[in-house]
């Protein structure tokens, strides 16, 4: 029984069944649990998920749960919550999804649960900070998703931009997961070569192409959320991609939200940073030796974040 790994998602709406749906055509874990305020619905989604079991690349048991599920669970993954409305900021979604999470953790506590938490509803930072506080888990076991869908993002534009696969491109987006997050562009790369060096080489690609590309990327989800309403697949392949960095032990390194305390010269707040994500969490963030003006953009981020929070955690 200890090699099973248990993971409870709660919230099944398009990002949590978005996540189900690529966890089992990715085989990852042995158990999903899935809970929803919305019981006939969690349960349906679970009849629809089960009918395909047969092409899955292994068997996964997914069922229609209770908080009580989450007392073995090795990680919960929260997607409950209110999604963004046409035009509405992350950040005002904010006094409300915090209400629902308070409760929703308390659910999960109650049932003695001792894993790790992953959390992605918005605003995702300060959600993250709420679900740290309200579960008295150690800050390396609550993990949001940060930024970790925005650097994907980039790095799909720039893998677009140059004609290189993206998985070839090492670009990351920290702070704020959303307006106010910036791109890393001193530590970019394209297989080994520094970025810098490869617009150096290729004088049709100006400063002003990597501007625009940024500027499409920090203003993907409302351009989707015009177009049809939410975003969800891209969200629900990045939740997988770091449960898998945690249930296989994987040491990789993600832009994770993750609780400073003291790095990057700010404390008690939790923001996109890259971090090396294990079997017991956030193993250690990694502090980028930024330039000045990717510092400066930093700090107002982190500014932008504790002003906003200021409200939920008080
Ligand atoms: N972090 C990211 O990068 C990212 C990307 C996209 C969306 N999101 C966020 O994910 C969240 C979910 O988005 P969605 O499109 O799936 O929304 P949705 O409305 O489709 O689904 C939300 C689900 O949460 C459930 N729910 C509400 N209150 C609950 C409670 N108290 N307990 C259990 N379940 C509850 C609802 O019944 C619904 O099924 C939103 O906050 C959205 O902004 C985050």
């Amino acid at each position: 029984m200890e090699n099973i790994n248990r993971v409870v998602l709660i919230g099944t709406g398009a990002v949590g069944c978005s996540y189900a749906y690529s966890m089992i055509n990715q085989g990852v874990a042995e158990e999903l649990v899935l809970i929803d305020v919305n019981e006939a619905k969690a349960e349906g989604e679970v009849m629809d998920l089960n009918h395909g079991m047969p092409f899955a690349p292994s068997p996964i048991n997914v069922w229609h749960g209770s908080y009580r599920d989450c007392e073995t669970a090795d990680l919960v993954v929260i997607t409950a919550g209110l999604p963004q409305k046409p035009g509405e900021t992350r950040l005002e979604l904010v006094e409300k999804n915090a209400k629902i999470f308070k409760q929703i953790i308390q659910n999960v506590m109650n049932s003695k649960f001792n894993g790790i938490f992953l959390v992605a509803t918005n605003p995702v930072d300060i959600l993250t900070y709420v679900t740290w506080k309200v579960s008295g888990l150690p800050k390396e076991r609550v993990i949001g998703s940060g930024t970790v869908l925005d650097s994907a993002r980039l790095r799909f534009a720039i893998g677009q931009y140059l004609k290189v696969d993206t998985r070839n491109v090492h670009a990351a987006i920290i702070g704020e997961h959303g307006d106010t997050e910036l791109p890393v562009w001193s530590h970019a790369a394209v297989g080994i070569e520094p970025l810098k060096t490869v617009l150096e080489n290729k004088k049709e690609i100006s400063k002003e192409c990597l501007q625009d590309i940024f500027v499409s990327v920090r203003d993907a989800a409302y351009h989707i959320i015009e177009r049809k309403g939410a975003t969800f697949y891209g969200i629900g392949m990045s939740l997988v991609r770091i449960t898998k960095a945690i249930l296989n032990n994987e040491n990789s390194i993600l832009t994770v939200s993750s609780y400073l305390n003291g790095e990057y010269g700010h404390s008690d707040v939790y923001v996109g940073v890259p971090a090396i994500i294990n079997r017991s969490g956030i193993r250690e963030i990694i502090e980028l030796k930024l330039t000045e003006k990717e510092k400066t953009q930093f700090d107002h981020s982190v500014n932008v974040l504790k002003e906003t929070m200021k409200p939920v955690i008080s």
